[in-house]
This record gives structure tokens, C-alpha cells and sequence, in this order.
């Protein structure tokens, strides 16, 4: 065990004899993948430890919330991949929390350093020197504090959903550090097991020739978007369509065909100027949880932290937690219906801003999409418009959209950005903060919120604010 994970697993041993000791529990978690895994794992484990508990699910924590949950006096409050910048809040409110989280956290150094004595109950990678945007979600944070009150190791596998939810493999093309500490932890357990395999998003769910159609990242040239392309290409290959079988789902296939698909792609699309590293995209380390049902959304961790995002983002974090912790009936077939119109907001989404285009400054692009794009999608549409021509991989993406308090900003960069200094964790922190809005994240995504009237002001700033930090002057 790393030495990271013995300090996490040591504070967490902490926030559970508070727990223990105050008996109940109001949990508070975040709507994404990552807060419903998490909100999940600390579910079960209240349930197997007989903890009495009620729970509910933010899409963002301010002061405004904050106040609200101070008047309901609820003996202690539990939160869960968020809490980490509002700590001056409770302290100075004297409240009782304990804190699961991995975002940068914000406030009074006296508050928020590893050994504060006025907020000792605070469980966050960045406190011992790991960085909460790959090595460990809030779902990773959750599964240790979940170990220190039982024997729920077998919880791994809604850790890693929660992960993958976050993006966490992107930086290395796997999980590593703490994550990968718990993959293994899930892999001893017996409820997962993972490997490299097609990167391609549906295995479990799509006929192959879907898959291909609907792959977006990588773009597969002269496929993507294209049925005929797709049933044609796989005709080729002599698997996976056939007028006899009719389409084949990936996981019927065996080991060899997957090879065999998987070299003619990737031959295929190199062919068609698909850029080496981009058809190395192709293959990635794939995670397969043991315990669910093959050709099911919840077997694979990207699939199911899809399922996830499609019932938090609307409202419905509720469903997605229900499935978590165990829900095959009800709760689950709302979830599908859930799930086709996510991916239908998804399509139309990215077909706004690739039709209005996006706006080049100096140091970053941004697009606008008043209410056309809801805000709690944004950030995903952000994220994968980078495989829209036209965009810039040089500079960060930022999404505007109207949300009910404001204007919702979303930020998503790339590796290659924050090894040149860019940190948007900080940017967004400290521009909202100069037009009165508040906003925070990970280096490589980071949101927030702004008033409508600064909009223009606010871009200007950041525009400015990057350059800094990629000249080194913003250095942090
Ligand atoms: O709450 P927050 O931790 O949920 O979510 C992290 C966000 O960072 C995710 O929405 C994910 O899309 C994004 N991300 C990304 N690229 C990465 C890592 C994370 O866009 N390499
Ligand atoms: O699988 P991956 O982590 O790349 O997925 C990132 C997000 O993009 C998922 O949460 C999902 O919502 C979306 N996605 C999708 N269809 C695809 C690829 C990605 O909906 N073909
Ligand atoms: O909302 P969005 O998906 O763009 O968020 C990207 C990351 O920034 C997430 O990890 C989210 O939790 C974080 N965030 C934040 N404070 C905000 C908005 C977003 O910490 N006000
Ligand atoms: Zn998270």
C-alpha cells in the first residue's frame, strides 16, 4: 500500500469514529457519476453498518445551501465529492461535517491544511500531495472512508465507475496511483477485472457496427456517422455482420475476432489519415465489473457512469444512486429511458456548436449557448467538442450557458496545457471571483458561475488569465 493511501486510510479512520459516534447521518453528494457512485458506496455501507441516514444530491455547493443545511440542524453531515471549498463556511458556522473529496480545496489555510485542528474531519488527495483529477474521485475517497467503517472492499467497483465517470484513465489511457490501488483492492474482492480492449464506448450494449458509427472520440475517418461504412467494413473483415448472423455485440465476440477487428480498424482508419497516436486511441484498459450482468449497462464502467450521468444531470440522481445500490427493476428502466434522451441532448448539443461555430481568442475559445445547451451538460459537450474541426487542441475550451443563477461556465483543457502551466482549477477560481462569481475544479476541468451582465468582461479576464499562466506569470 502507497504511503498516500495509508495517510487517506488513517484520516478516514478518523471521520469514521465521528461518525460512529454522532449515530446519524445527513449525506450530501454531487449529481455526476463520480457523486452518485459515491453517494452509493457510503449507502451501502451505512446500511451494513446500521447507521441511520438520509441523503440528497446538489449540483453545486454554495452558501446559499450551505445556510439551508445549517438550519436543519442535522446532527452530522457527511459530503461527498464536494464539500472541499466550503469549509470556512463550517467552521465558522460551527457545523458537523465530515468531508470525502477530491477537488482543489478553498479557504483559510488554517482550514484547509493537512493537520488543521479547527477542520480535522476532511478526507482529500490534494492534503497529502496527489492530485484529485486522476489519481482518485470522490467515489475513490468515499471507498476508503467506506473501508474504515467495514468490511466493504467489495465496494471497488462503484469507485471505479465513479473514476471513469471523472475522466481519470484520460491522462495515462488507465487508472493509475491511488486508483489503481483500489482497482486492485476490487480485482482481490472478485468484482472486477479489467484489461485492454476496444476504447470504443458501447461493448456491452451496441451492435458492433453502432459502436463504430456512433464513435467519437477517436473519429473514426470514413466511418463515423456512417452505417453503410460501418456494416461494410465489418462485411469485410468477415465478422461481426453477416446475412446468417445478423449483428454481433463485441462481447460475443472471442478473443481472436476482437483482434482481428481491432487491427483492420485501426489499419482502416490509418489508411484514411488517422494519425498514429490517434488510432492508438483505439485500444485502451477496459474495466469490467464481475458482479453485473453481461450485456448489461452496469457491466462496463464506462457504460454505467454513462447511465449515471444520465439521470443526475437531469434531475434524477436519485434513479442512478437506486441502481447503485442495487435497483434492477423500476429505478433501472427509468434510467434507460433516461439514458436515450442524454445521448440525444449529447448529439444535439455538439451539433450547436459545431453549426455556430466557436469563438477564437488569443488564449482560449468559448461558445455561448444560451439556454440551448442545459447547464448541467456543458461541461461534457466541452469536453468531447474537442473532436470538432475547427477546434483549437492549443487552447482550453470554455462553455457558457444560462443556468438559473447565472451564467454556468465550463472549462476542459489538455495535458499538453497544464505541462505548459495552465491550471483551470485556479483560473476559474480566481476570474469569477473578479465579476462576483464563484467557481473552482481540477486543473484539467474546472466550472463555475458568473452574473449574465460580467459575461464579456469575464471572458476578456480569463482570456488574459490563461496567457499569463502559459507565459508563466500566473504560475501556481
Ligand atoms: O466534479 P468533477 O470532479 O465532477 O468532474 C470532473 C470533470 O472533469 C468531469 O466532468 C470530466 O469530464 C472532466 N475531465 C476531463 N478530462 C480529464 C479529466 C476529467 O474533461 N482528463
Ligand atoms: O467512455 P468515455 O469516458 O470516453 O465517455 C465520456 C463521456 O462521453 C461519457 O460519459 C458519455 O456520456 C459520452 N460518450 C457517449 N457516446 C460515445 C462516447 C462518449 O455518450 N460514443
Ligand atoms: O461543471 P463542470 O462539469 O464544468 O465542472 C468541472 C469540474 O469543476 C467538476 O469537477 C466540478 O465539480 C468543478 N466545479 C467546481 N465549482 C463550480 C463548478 C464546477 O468545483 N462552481
Ligand atoms: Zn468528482
Amino acid at each position: 500500500m502507497s504511503e498516500i493511501y495509508q495517510q487517506l486510510e488513517a484520516r478516514a479512520k478518523l471521520c469514521a469514529a465521528e461518525i460512529q459516534k454522532r449515530g446519524q447521518v445527513h449525506l450530501v453528494s454531487h449529481i455526476d457519476a463520480d457523486g452518485i457512485t459515491s453517494a452509493g458506496i457510503m449507502g451501502k455501507c451505512f446500511e451494513r453498518a446500521k447507521i441511520p441516514y438520509t441523503h440528497e444530491f446538489v449540483k453545486k455547493l454554495d452558501e446559499r445551501v450551505m445556510t439551508r443545511l445549517l438550519s436543519e440542524n442535522h446532527p452530522l453531515l457527511v459530503f461527498t465529492d464536494l464539500g472541499s471549498s466550503l469549509i470556512d463556511f463550517m467552521v465558522d458556522n460551527n457545523m458537523n461535517a465530515v468531508i470525502a473529496d477530491h477537488h482543489h480545496p478553498n479557504g483559510r489555510e488554517e482550514n484547509i491544511s493537512k493537520d488543521s485542528a479547527a477542520f480535522p474531519y476532511h478526507i482529500n488527495p490534494h492534503l497529502f500531495g496527489a492530485n484529485g483529477g486522476f489519481e482518485i474521485s470522490g467515489s475513490g475517497v468515499s471507498y476508503i472512508l467506506a473501508c474504515a467503517l467495514g468490511d466493504n472492499a467489495d465496494l471497488a467497483d462503484l469507485a471505479i465507475v465513479g473514476a471513469i465517470g471523472d475522466m481519470q484513465n484520460r491522462k495515462y489511457g488507465k487508472l493509475v496511483g491511488l486508483n489503481k490501488e483500489i482497482l486492485e483492492r476490487g480485482v482481490s474482492a472478485g468484482v472486477l477485472s479489467y484489461g485492454p480492449d476496444l476504447a470504443l464506448f458501447g461493448k456491452q450494449t451496441r451492435p458492433i457496427y453502432r459502436i463504430l458509427q456512433y464513435s467519437s472520440e477517436p473519429y473514426l475517418p470514413g466511418l463515423t456517422g456512417d452505417e453503410e461504412a460501418c456494416i461494410r467494413f465489418l462485411q469485410n473483415t468477415g465478422i461481426g455482420y453477416s446475412q446468417l448472423d445478423g449483428a454481433k455485440f463485441w462481447i460475443e465476440l472471442d478473443f481472436e475476432e476482437r483482434k482481428k477487428i481491432i487491427t483492420a480498424l485501426i489499419k482502416y482508419c490509418s489508411d484514411r489519415g488517422l494519425s498514429s497516436s490517434r488510432a492508438g486511441e483505439i485500444v485502451r484498459e477496459c474495466y469490467i465489473l464481475l458482479s453485473e450482468k453481461e450485456g448489461t449497462e452496469m457491466r462496463d464502467a464506462s457504460e454505467f457512469s454513462t447511465l449515471l450521468n444520465a439521470t443526475g444531470r437531469y434531475d434524477r440522481a436519485e434513479t442512478g444512486v437506486a441502481v447503485c445500490m442495487g435497483d434492477r427493476d423500476v429505478a433501472l428502466s427509468e434510467a434507460g429511458n433516461l439514458l436515450i434522451e442524454h445521448r440525444k441532448n449529447l448529439v444535439n448539443g455538439l451539433n450547436y456548436v459545431r453549426e455556430n461555430g466557436i469563438c477564437q481568442l488569443e488564449n482560449i475559445q468559448y461558445f455561448y449557448s444560451g439556454s440551448e445547451i442545459k447547464e448541467t451538460i456543458v461541461g461534457i459537450i466541452a469536453g468531447m467538442s474537442s473532436s470538432i474541426e475547427g477546434v483549437d487542441r492549443g487552447k482550453p475550451i470554455i462553455g457558457l450557458a444560462d443556468s438559473e443563477d447565472g451564467i454556468k461556465i465550463s472549462s476542459r483543457g489538455t495535458q499538453d496545457l497544464i505541462r505548459r502551466g495552465m491550471n483551470l482549477s485556479k483560473a476559474m477560481s480566481d476570474v469569477t471571483e473578479m465579476v462576483g462569481g464563484t467557481g473552482g475544479g481540477h486543473d484539467i476541468a474546472a466550472g463555475g458561475t458568473i452574473p449574465p451582465e460580467k459575461v464579456d468582461e469575464f471572458i476578456a479576464r480569463l482570456d488574459i488569465y490563461i496567457g499569463n499562466q502559459l507565459s508563466g506569470k500566473n504560475k501556481c
